[in-house]
């Protein structure tokens, strides 16, 4: 059952902020090609992600940080494609935007460009406000993102839950508030304390969508293969299936093997 307050023909990021205002939930998942994204789309969904866990979902990578600037832009142009309604976010690749803000300024034009996605989602706080802020004097909209960012994996040395201690939360509420006022229209809050991500969420005026967050934010986001029941290796606790695809798909490819093997596949109604 829908619960959205306001039909929006096409989401933009002034349509988040009025559902921030009237408290309705932002809805958002990842896609990375043409087919899932039309699918994602029509059901409703209000901000496709082309997230870099492109880089983990689509090639196998054990973390995001492969993934380059060429194939983020071929991800995103797939999904814009096939998309009518959402608002498309494309992740800034790692090494595309941080400690040199006019590189980072040249890939966000690039990633505009080529992929004609509608904003650009980067990871961290404080340590790249150059590069947001410079981003930003183009009128790219931009959205952060705090708490665990997997593009520094290496710095956390696990994806454990961050900012459970008060100095590391400290940090994260500040650069919350100096993302806004830098002028992103939203953030994304990943594995952070339930407690912490709405004291964030009530502090800003940007809608914050959180990933094992809570319940206390603006909106959610999953990795849409997550959700789908595609991958089954990855179990968190924030996450929930929806379906169980990884089953049905061998089941099905079971199915159709075992019909090719004995000429059950195909049938007389089945060939010209
Ligand atoms: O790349 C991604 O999928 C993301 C989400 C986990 C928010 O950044």
């Amino acid at each position: 059952m829908s619960t959205a307050k306001k039909n929006y023909t096409r989401v933009t990021t002034h349509s988040l902020a009025e559902m921030k205002c009237n408290g309705e939930k932002i809805s958002m998942l990842t896609a990375y090609d043409y087919t899932l994204a039309k699918i994602i789309d029509t059901g409703g969904i209000d901000v496709i992600l082309v997230g870099d866990s492109a880089s983990n979902v689509m090639a196998g990578h054990e973390t995001t940080l492969p993934i380059t600037l060429e194939q983020m832009i071929y991800h995103a142009s797939s999904v814009v494609r096939a998309v009518e309604r959402a608002l498309v976010v494309v992740d800034m690749p790692f090494g595309s935007y941080q400690g040199n803000s006019k590189k980072a300024l040249s890939s966000a034009i690039q990633i505009m460009k080529e992929s004609g996605g509608h904003s650009i989602k980067l990871e961290g706080g404080e340590e790249i406000i150059e590069s947001i802020k410079r981003i930003l004097t183009a009128g790219i909209p931009v959205m952060g993102h705090l708490g665990l960012t997997p593009q520094s994996i290496y710095k956390f040395g696990t994806y454990t839950v961050r900012a459970k201690q008060e100095k590391e939360a400290q940090k994260l509420l500040a650069d919350a508030k100096l993302l806004e006022e830098a002028g992103c229209f939203a953030l994304v809050l990943e594995k952070v304390p339930a407690k912490l991500a709405q004291k964030v969420a009530e502090s800003i005026n940007i809608p914050v969508i959180g990933i094992g967050a809570g319940n206390g934010v603006d909106g959610q986001v999953l990795v849409l293969h997550d959700m789908l029941g595609m991958t089954h290796e990855f179990n968190p606790r924030f996450l929930r299936r929806y379906l169980n695809l990884y089953d049905e798909i061998s089941g099905a490819v079971r199915n159709y093997v075992a019909d090719v093997k004995s000429i059950e596949f195909p049938n007389n109604n089945e060939q010209y």
